[in-house]
């Protein structure tokens, strides 16, 4: 939510900032605006809607040789999306600049208070009063100014931060919003993301909660917000590269990850996996056998896309680990009473890392004394930093704003974890863990072969169903969150009104909504419970609704139900949700094109949901 950009250096800035606003955009996309410094004076530009407004009011290649500047792209919380609540925000005077992530709980309180001083307000952002309250702190001296101000102030920010009479100087502080620092030759940078840094450093620091940056060309520090006592940071190396974030000849951030899907399955895999027996090494998971034998029950947490891979992990632990598996939509674990403890292994599952619901969730469970683990796609993030151990998804840099290849990594991670667990507590047989192991490497390679027949037929289907104004999205055991990936895929991308549901459960409620205009996708594999959801399929024709199958090759029943049918190659049953996965976002891509959305930024939603 929010994304935030910095530079100090000798590039001309305004290249910098509009290039690391366009690999943060998926962050919201509401107004977008930057500001830098020229003779002596902050020149900021804004605009409302997305960051093409803004290029189309800032001169790219305007003349200022080397810089200093800040931008934003905004996801509105506090005050309509304009360009007047558009950030940066100033001060009265226009000489102190903001961008800021976050939410400021007590703006209200401290505006009252700075308007009874006699500052002026001209936004209804909670951002605007930062600028004002540095203001207000300020004699001669910023660093001391943002502590001060960030002092009297509660909720979480990133903020970055300009003074027009210290050209070369920028501050930045975070507390519970995500901040990265990059380390360039003679240059320093600040970002939301670490894709807004690659074109020029892999060099990063991230900075932690209360604490607080200042950056001049090419030297910075870092210190802690409360006392300024300063902090020695780790530099890591990121092995992203730039073009990783770019959309390499797709239409789409989303199609080029979907099709990305077979290799950041095997990145994910490989070097954790011995491929001849199957045998799981996962050294990052800062757990000892002693402790993994101790458990007696797993609580899985998790939002939206990761919340349904959590979903299909249960699934697997509990039969191939043998141990009871709880999953908790984040934003309900945090606020419930939690019977959890130290036999309790937490797991949080987020492609950001930052998402604000499951980090509070994997907080309280650590308070109550539980070991917390993260599936999770990016390196540093704040989740990864706070939890005892990681299991990283090699996805690469998920652009699109509906999450793909991040999920079927997850499934791919979470699957190692339960082989790991099962063979830690030695309840999983050497022969079935071999099976399962090369079945997870061979769902990959089928994914690859696959691809580009299954976008065919998909194709085929679009013209026939983009019109619908609802969907139900169908499946039983395994498939049945594959089913509500499924409708969550066409729904945030097409607007179309889709729901997932167990294909049992239809009949208790849902197959009311049957009728000849009703698109239902079943997902019917040649799995355990095939006839029974067949059954389903059948009482759902028997009502004339409209059947999408999508099912295993080789099964003609499928054809003589109905005539849209989208074959899958076989796989073993555990792996089926790995691959099921694929036509549903395909299907949702598809329409969504043909609907004429944007598939990469639908509206109303952000990528990284840093506020709750
Ligand atoms: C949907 C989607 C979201 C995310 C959710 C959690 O396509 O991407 O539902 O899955 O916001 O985000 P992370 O995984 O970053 O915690």
């Amino acid at each position: 939510m929010c994304g935030i950009v910095g530079y100090v250096g000798p590039r001309r800035v305004v290249p910098v900032l509009l290039e690391g606003l366009r690999r943060l955009e998926y962050r919201g996309y509401d107004s977008a605006g930057l500001v830098y410094q020229h003779n002596g004076e902050l020149v900021r530009h804004r605009a409302k809607g997305k960051l093409v407004n803004l290029e189309g009011v800032v001169d790219e290649h305007i003349g200022v040789a080397s810089g200093t500047g800040l931008g934003h792209t905004r996801w509105a919380t506090h005050g309509a999306p304009t360009e007047n609540n558009a950030h940066p925000h100033t001060d009265c005077k226009g000489e102190i600049v903001v961008v800021h992530n976050g939410i400021i709980e007590n703006y209200n309180a401290l505006k009252n208070e700075l308007i009874a001083k006699g500052h002026t307000f001209v936004s209804e952002t909670d951002t605007e009063v930062l600028a004002h309250l540095i203001e207000d702190c300020l004699d001669g001296d910023l660093v001391a100014a943002v502590r001060t101000a960030l002092s009297r102030v509660d909720g979480s920010y990133a903020i970055g931060v300009l003074w027009a009479r210290e050209p070369e100087l920028l501050v930045a502080a975070r507390n519970q919003s995500p901040l990265v620092m990059g380390v360039g030759e003679d240059a320093c940078y600040i970002a939301s993301d670490i894709p807004a840094l690659l074109p020029y450093t892999r060099e990063v620091i991230f900075l932690d909660d209360q604490e607080m940056a200042v950056l001049r060309r090419g030297e910075y520090s870092i210190l802690q917000i409360e006392d300024g006592v300063p902090l020695t940071k780790e530099v890591t190396t990121i092995d992203w590269n730039a073009s990783m974030a770019e959309k390499a000849g797709y239409r789409h951030f989303m199609l080029k990850e979907i099709f990305e899907q077979p290799q950041a399955i095997l990145n994910t895999v490989s070097g954790r996996i011995v491929p001849d027996t199957g045998v799981v090494d996962l050294p990052e998971i800062g757990l000892d056998p002693a402790t993994i034998n101790t458990i007696d029950r797993i609580a899985l947490v998790a939002c939206g896309t990761s919340w349904h891979a959590a979903l299909v992990a249960k699934y697997w632990i509990e039969k191939y680990a043998g141990i009871p598996v709880e999953v908790d939509i984040a934003s309900e674990f945090r606020y419930r009473k939690l019977l959890v403890n130290e036999r309790v292994l937490t797991v949080a599952i987020s492609q950001s890392g930052e998402t604000a619901d499951t980090l509070a969730g994997i907080r309280r469970a650590a308070e109550l004394g539980s070991k917390v683990i993260t599936v999770c796609n990016v390196v540093g993030s704040t989740m990864t930093r706070e939890a005892d151990g990681v299991i990283y998804t090699h996805a690469g840099p998920e652009i699109g704003v509906a999450s793909t290849k991040a999920f079927t990594c997850q499934l791919a991670a979470l699957f190692l974890l339960t082989l790991y667990l099962g063979q830690v507590r030695g309840v999983i047989d050497p022969v079935t863990q071999k099976k399962l192991g090369n079945a997870l490497i061979d769902v990959a390679n089928l994914i690859e072969s696959d691809l580009p027949r299954m976008q065919k037929d998909v194709q085929e289907l679009v013209e026939r169903y983009y019109a619908a104004k609802d969907f139900l999205f169908v499946g039983r055991g395994l498939n049945f969150p594959i089913a509500l990936e499924g409708a969550l895929k066409l729904k945030e991308i097409s607007y179309i009104h889709a729901e997932g549901y167990a294909a049992g459960e239809l009949k208790h409620g849902p197959i009311a909504l049957i009728d000849q205009e009703m698109p239902i996708v079943a997902l019917v594999p040649k799995d355990t419970v095939y006839q029974k959801t067949i059954s389903n399929v059948e009482e759902i024709k028997a009502r004339q609704g409209r059947l999408v199958l999508i099912g295993t090759e080789g099964d003609e029943h499928l054809a003589s139900l109905t005539e849209d049918v989208v074959y899958l190659p076989h796989v073993r049953e555990d792996l089926m949700p790995i691959l099921y996965t694929i036509p549903s976002q395909l299907l949702a891509y598809e329409i969504a094109n043909r609907r004429g959305c944007d598939v990469d930024q639908p509206r109303n939603l952000a990528k990284s949901v840093t506020v709750e």
